[in-house]
């Protein structure tokens, strides 16, 4: 199927390693021309490179955190003064630490709030500009299952993800004129380091092995398994392309059954 996104100028951030950097991996594979963005340049130029190599195609890398609001000001400049544009944008960031209630202070949820649901929004403002002048954009903002179904253990992102929703539904609604569809994606457990973080907080916490909380995230998915990076890849460049139109407002669950309530 061809996405119709070939020559399209897309900013995927939070994007070295792990979801975002198989997203950007598969629109680069589908002809577009991609940005990829993150903190440690050592990663993040390897990996441009890497990208660069498997599909030929164009692939900047910017050193950015998406806290910084300059720094994610000067990024969206120099992108729109060499590609002119910017089409689509996947608004990722990386996943607040594991805790529950009594493990943090006010501090922790602002700063949950600023990785997560400020980066997302400030994002979108800084790139809406453009993509309402050419009357054509595609926004996919980043959450996670626990949107849907809070998990246990992660309160930080179980609050923080849900404003995203909020202001990515409410922004769908008043973007939708200009051609610009708003959609969050929703990933259950996938297999990156941010999992592997989790199973290492896991034992740490003294409540069992690494096996074990394999074991007990496979048990609680209807597919027996943990998703690829790649699956959850094929969605957002669905959600980003030509043929998704009329697809705007919608929190799409990419988890191998793991939400189990019906919205
Ligand atoms: N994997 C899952 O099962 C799963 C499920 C649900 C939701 N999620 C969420 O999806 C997002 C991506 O997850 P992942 O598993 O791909 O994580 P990951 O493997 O830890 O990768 C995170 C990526 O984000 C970059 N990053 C982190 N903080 C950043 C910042 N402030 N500014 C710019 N770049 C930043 C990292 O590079 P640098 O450190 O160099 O900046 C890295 O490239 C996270 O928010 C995660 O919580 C993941």
């Amino acid at each position: 199927m061809d996405l119709g996104i070939k020559n399209k100028v897309a900013l995927v951030t939070a994007s070295s390693r792990g979801l975002g950097k198989v997203v950007a991996l598969q629109l680069s594979r589908e002809g577009a021309q991609v940005i990829i963005c993150a903190r440690n340049k050592e990663t993040l130029f390897r990996t441009r490179d890497e990208i660069a190599a498997e599909t030929e195609g164009i692939v900047e890398a910017f050193i950015a955190d998406v806290t910084n609001k300059k720094q994610i000001k000067k990024m969206v400049e120099q992108i729109v003064k060499k590609f002119s544009t910017i089409d689509i944008l996947v608004c990722n960031a990386g996943g607040p630490p594991a805790g529950m209630v009594d493990d943090f202070s006010l501090d922790d949820y602002h700063d949950a709030l600023e990785l997560n649901l400020l980066s997302t929004i400030n994002l979108c403002y800084e790139v809406i500009p453009f993509m309402k002048k050419q009357h054509w954009g595609r926004i996919v903002n980043m959450t996670s299952v626990s949107v849907k179904q809070p998990i246990d253990n992660l309160i930080l992102s179980n609050t923080s993800r849900t404003g995203i929703l909020g202001f990515s539904k409410s922004l769908s609604n008043q973007v939708a004129k200009y051609g610009i569809t708003v959609n969050a994606v929703c990933p259950g457990y996938t297999k990156t380091q941010r999992v592997e973080n989790l199973a290492k907080s896991y034992k740490e916490s003294g409540k069992g092995t690494i096996a074990d909380f394999y074991k007990k995230i496979e048990n609680s998915i209807p597919m027996r398994r943990l998703g690829t990076p790649e699956e959850f890849a094929n969605a957002v460049a669905f959600l980003v392309s030509e043929g998704a139109s009329y697809i705007t407002g919608v929190a799409l669950q990419i988890d191998g059954g793991f939400v189990k309530g019906l919205f």
